[in-house]
């Protein structure tokens, strides 16, 4: 298993631009299987979780071509299997979004029951409540939901529940409600760009979906669904990551294809913080835009929460929280998204980092400097936070299982280098002093299923 190898200390400078989005793509790859027409993708991220839903699709009857690093082309050819199985579920819960488009489409699916995940449980109730509203009859069979429908029939669905809306449930009841007969209302409906996103492929689809991004979206069942293009939205959490790297390392990064509208809690802790955040031309979409980020490490400390957007968002509390255990003073987090969301909080606490956790609030106690170690990367987001970490912390630190990274970060030891990170991607097999060399083979063999 791969290992990053850390020289902290290397201020961060130059340009990059970011990628499509992870979390965009994975419903925009399943609405393909919402008509037998081909679906065209640009800026579509190389990313491990990209190629598991790619073969995911496969099974399910879609010819997946692939006309260059970032650019693939998906089309239906066979109906005739609409069962995700198990093995690929437990490796991505988010294989759970061809639920709606194969309910909709082919009247029964068969998928996995995806079950908890590295930082808690995630349930699909509202998913399946959702789905259960525009007709179909759900039942668990070892292990697997099976729905079914006719044909669905449009609703008014609440979709809120005790953590605020659900952006997956929302794409599969959005995506399904598109071939349903009638008007669908979602009302407590996800916000989240990535769901706007989605509307807009449907759209160019041929489906009639207004108000997505906003709590309460409406849906015109139509007939059929059509072939379409589109270019996969920049990714703001990997932006985000960016630009804490850069706030971190006392860098100056220029970011391009930067989703500043999207990142706004972000920027304004960044900027309370005393990070330095200029988009370089006003007159760019503030949703592509080029963004320089300056800093020169005189962090004060902050107090945020996560929340649904337009909140700061729980992808990037563990880099922010990286971050702030180099702020001078006390900082204070608090996880509403996902209470258990603190594996990094041990890790960074091996680095020197001064946290104290209570329940779903962290206390942040900034310290002058991290120090380099051996540390374990547990999930995609808090791997990404012992990243930044090492970057800035004095000596050597190794990150052992980055393949949590590979999910949502394309070749992430290439980006940081040409900034001037010293890192490097190493066989886990030939570090000596750090975990890898003490990792069972069982433990190995884990597969997490963060995203
Ligand atoms: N929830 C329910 N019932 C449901 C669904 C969700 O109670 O049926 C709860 C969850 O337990 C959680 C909250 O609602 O407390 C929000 O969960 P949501 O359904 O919105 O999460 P998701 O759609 O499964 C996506 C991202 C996550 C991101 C969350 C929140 C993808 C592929 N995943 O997950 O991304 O954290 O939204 O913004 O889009 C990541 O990229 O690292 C990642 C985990």
């Amino acid at each position: 298993m791969d290992v990053f190898k850390i020289q902290g200390g290397q201020r961060l400078t130059g340009k990059i631009s970011v990628d499509g989005s992870k979390n965009a793509a994975l419903p925009l790859l399943a609405a393909s299987l919402l008509t037998s027409e081909p679906i065209h993708f640009t800026c579509m991220p190389h990313l491990s979780d990209i190629t598991n839903m790619s073969k995911l699709l496969a099974e399910l009857g879609c010819k997946v071509e692939q006309q260059s690093t970032n650019e693939i082309t998906l089309q239906v050819t066979d109906e005739s299997t609409s069962h995700a199985r198990y093995d690929i579920v437990r490796t991505m819960r988010a294989s759970v979004c061809v639920l709606g488009p194969l309910l909709a489409r082919r009247g029964k699916v068969r998928v996995s029951m995806p079950g908890g995940c590295a930082f808690g449980d995630r349930p699909i109730d509202l998913h399946l409540r959702g789905l259960e509203a525009l007709g179909a009859t759900i039942e668990l069979d070892g292990g697997d939901i099976i729905a079914r429908a006719d044909k669905l029939i449009g609703a008014t669905i609440f979709l809120g529940g005790p953590f605020g809306s659900t952006v997956l449930g929302t794409a599969n009841v959005m995506s399904a409600a598109t071939l349903a007969k009638g008007r669908t209302i979602i009302e407590s409906a996800a916000c989240e760009p990535e769901i706007a996103d989605l509307a807009l492929l449907l759209n160019n689809m041929g489906a009639k979906i207004s108000g997505a991004g906003t709590p309460r979206i409406i849906i015109e069942g139509v007939e059929q669904l059509g072939g379409a293009s589109h270019t996969v939205m920049p990714d703001r959490i990997v932006a985000g990551t960016w630009a804490i790297a850069a706030a971190m390392t006392n860098g100056d990064v220029t970011i391009e294809r930067f989703p500043l509208d999207h990142l706004l809690a972000v920027t304004n802790i960044l900027s309370t913080v005393g990070v330095h955040v200029k988009q370089i031309d006003p007159s760019e979409n503030p949703r592509t835009c080029a963004v320089q980020i300056v800093s020169d490490r005189h962090l004060k400390p902050v107090m945020f929460t996560t929340q649904p957007y337009p909140g700061f968002p729980t992808d990037l509390q563990a880099q922010m929280m990286a971050l702030l255990c180099l702020s001078r003073g006390n900082s204070i987090i608090t996880e509403k998204i996902y209470p258990e969301r603190f594996m990094h909080v041990p890790e960074l606490s091996r680095m020197g980092a001064k946290l104290v956790r209570q329940g779903a609030t962290v206390i942040v106690q900034g310290v002058d400097h991290l120090v380099g170690a051996p540390v374990m990367a547990s999930d995609l987001r808090a791997s990404a936070s012992l990243v930044l970490a090492g970057l800035a912390a004095e000596g050597e630190t190794t990150i052992s299982r980055v393949y949590h990274l590979d999910r949502g970060y394309a070749a992430m030891e290439k980006t940081l280098a040409s900034l001037g990170a010293k890192i490097e991607r190493v066989d886990g097999s030939t570090i000596v002093d750090g975990l890898p060399l003490v990792e069972t083979v069982s433990s190995q063999k884990i597969v997490q299923s963060d995203c």
